[in-house]
């Protein structure tokens, strides 16, 4: 009989639990995108509202980031507000044994990769399931595009050897925008033997405004795990 307790969110809880207890007092921090970091934004105000945090500063990646952040509490600052980052925590869609990235599942990789790109410290948090020998084994790359561009980028990258597929909303017809107004192309390639050597030629392409390959940013991965049923964190 099921106990109606889904055991995804039970794993994206926990490590958001675990990333969240890493925020020190004073510090600046990236607040990621997805609906994994969504826990860890709500960990972070219930740390606020306790006292045990103080005087933390959030900069949000996306526009879902900023709108959970205030919704639980904590203040907003932008990299015009801010000279570093002291820590970011951002969700995958997939993890290599190098901790590299594929991101961009929610459309903001671009915003993420600024930054947590610029955090001292940046942390993954992942479940279990988006861990994979080789990037682009379950996922395709996310790749923003300026709209007037999508022609000639789709051949670019077909040439390239990658299937591109233009992103389309969900309860909303036509393409999906980014938060900057850009359109988004999901390219699956066979495989990737060289993801940075991919992330580089990518965003060469004019017209690209960045892709959702991260190469040599995360510090350290929290991986969510059910070990008999009891979810668990574990340390890449
Ligand atoms: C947002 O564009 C993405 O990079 C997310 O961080 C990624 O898709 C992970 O999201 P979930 O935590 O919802 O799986």
């Amino acid at each position: 009989m099921s106990t109606g307790v889904d055991p995804v969110k039970l794993m994206k809880q926990q490590v958001a639990k675990a990333a969240a207890a890493r925020v020190q007092s004073g510090s600046v921090v990236g607040l990621g995108t997805g609906s994994t970091t969504a826990f860890v934004i709500q960990f972070l105000g219930d740390r606020l509202q306790s006292g045990e945090l103080k005087d933390i500063k959030g900069v949000p990646t996306s526009f879902q980031a900023a709108v959970l952040a205030k919704q639980y509490g904590i203040p907003l600052a932008t990299l015009d507000d801010v000279d570093h980052i002291d820590i970011a925590i951002d969700g995958a869609d997939e993890v290599d044994p190098n901790k590299n990235l594929i991101k961009g599942g929610g459309a903001a990789h671009t915003r993420e990769k600024v930054v947590d790109g610029l955090a001292t410290e940046f942390i993954v948090v992942v479940d279990s399931s988006k861990l994979v020998d080789r990037l682009g084994s379950t996922f395709a790359v996310p790749i923003e595009v300026l709209p007037m561009a999508l022609a000639p980028v789709t051949r670019a990258v077909e040439k390239l050897g990658g299937q591109p597929e233009l992103r389309m909303g969900v309860k909303k017809d036509g393409p999906v925008i980014t938060d900057q107004g850009n359109m988004v192309l999901d390219v699956k390639f066979a495989e990737i033997p060289d993801p940075a050597g991919l992330e580089q030629t990518l965003n060469n392409i004019p017209g690209v405004v960045e892709n959702g390959i991260f190469v040599g940013l995360a510090n350290l991965v929290l991986i969510g795990e059910l070990k008999d049923g009891q979810p668990s964190v574990r340390e890449m």
